[in-house]
């Protein structure tokens, strides 16, 4: 019987299982995809606490995860757009990316590109359409400087080769154990902490022009009294401070579409874009994989294979 991952109520990590399901039965307009890939997300952690639930409740049994990639195994009626074979690479609606088998809407997949390995293509979704709808509501053009703070995690990773690729110069945020890679993709790491600031004004000399949060506890603060345009900073998850200093919250709403996905997909194909994998669990080890990403130090994505 195939497997997927399960909560029957929310709370910490012990209420995660894997169990058998039945194997899904594709309608009109839908595909059933294979998992050979699925990528991990904070905010899978904060629907599976309840901390959303008056904005997303969950119903139960509920199944959680939005990115994949993988092989199609059948289509549905109607379906014109992919065959059974097919590598592909997608997103569903229905938290149930994490399993072996899942049913998308057809409109939701892409092509994998046969050079983008399973594990990018399985967490490109959710960290890629943030990162590009974020990158996109800054306004960035060339000779412009961007900080981005959590620079090297899920959305930052991805945030700053965008910025990078738009030409500006981009100021990453991170831990010192992320300076090579963010230097070896044309970031300037910036060590946070306590001075913090000093040492974006000195590596900066005074000038930012844009300001990509993705990290949270004061960076939208920070980008005001560097000077900051509100209408180019951008937080995906201080709302907070966006409600008060009426900042910008672009993030996956904004470009969570097949169009977006297949362009950040190509762009990867190209060499012009890496999503760093930190770690490859088995689906099995469902709990490990969201302990290591609950500590807010992960370097790209992490990725569940069924
Ligand atoms: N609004 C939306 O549409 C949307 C979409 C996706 C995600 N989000 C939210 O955005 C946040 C980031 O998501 P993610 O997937 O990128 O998370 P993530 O991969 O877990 O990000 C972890 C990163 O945070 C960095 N970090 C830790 N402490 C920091 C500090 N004090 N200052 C700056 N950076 C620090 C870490 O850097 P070091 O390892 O170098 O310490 C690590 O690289 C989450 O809260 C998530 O819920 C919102």
């Amino acid at each position: 019987m195939p497997r997927a991952v399960r909560f029957n109520n929310y709370g910490g990590l012990e209420v995660l299982q894997v169990v058998e399901v039945g194997r899904p039965k594709p309608g009109p307009g839908t595909v059933l995809v294979r998992v050979k890939a699925a990528g991990i997300n904070p905010g899978e952690t904060m629907i599976r606490k309840g901390l959303l639930a008056e904005r997303w409740p969950a119903t139960f049994p509920s199944g959680q995860g939005s990115d994949l990639a993988g092989i199609v195994d059948e289509v549905g009626p109607g379906v014109a757009n992919v065959v059974v074979g097919d590598e592909v690479i997608g997103f569903t609606n229905d938290r149930a990316s994490h399993a072996e088998f899942v049913l998308v809407e057809s409109g939701n997949l892409v092509p994998r590109p046969p050079n983008v390995s399973w594990e990018q293509a399985g967490a490109l979704f959710v960290a890629g359409t943030t990162a590009y709808a974020a990158v996109r509501s800054v306004s960035l053009s060339e000779g412009d400087t961007v900080v981005v703070s959590g620079a090297a995690g899920g959305v930052g990773s991805i945030a700053v080769q965008l910025a990078s690729n738009a030409g500006a110069r981009v100021m990453g945020l991170a831990g010192d154990a992320n300076r090579k890679w963010l230097a070896d993709h044309w970031v300037i790491p910036v060590t946070y902490g306590d001075g913090v600031e000093d040492r974006i004004r000195a590596a900066s000399g005074g000038k930012v022009d844009a300001f990509i949060d993705t990290f949270g506890g004061g960076y939208v603060e920070l980008a005001i009294r560097l000077g900051v345009a509100p209408s180019r900073i951008d937080t995906i998850i201080d709302f907070t401070a966006a409600a008060k200093y009426g900042v910008k919250t672009e993030g996956s709403f904004a470009a969570a579409n097949a169009g977006v996905l297949g362009q950040l997909a190509g762009l990867i194909a190209d060499g012009r874009l890496e999503i760093p994998i930190a770690k490859v669990y088995p689906l099995n080890q469902v709990h490990e994989a969201y302990r290591e990403l609950e500590q807010r130090h992960t370097h790209g994505k992490i990725v569940l294979e069924p």
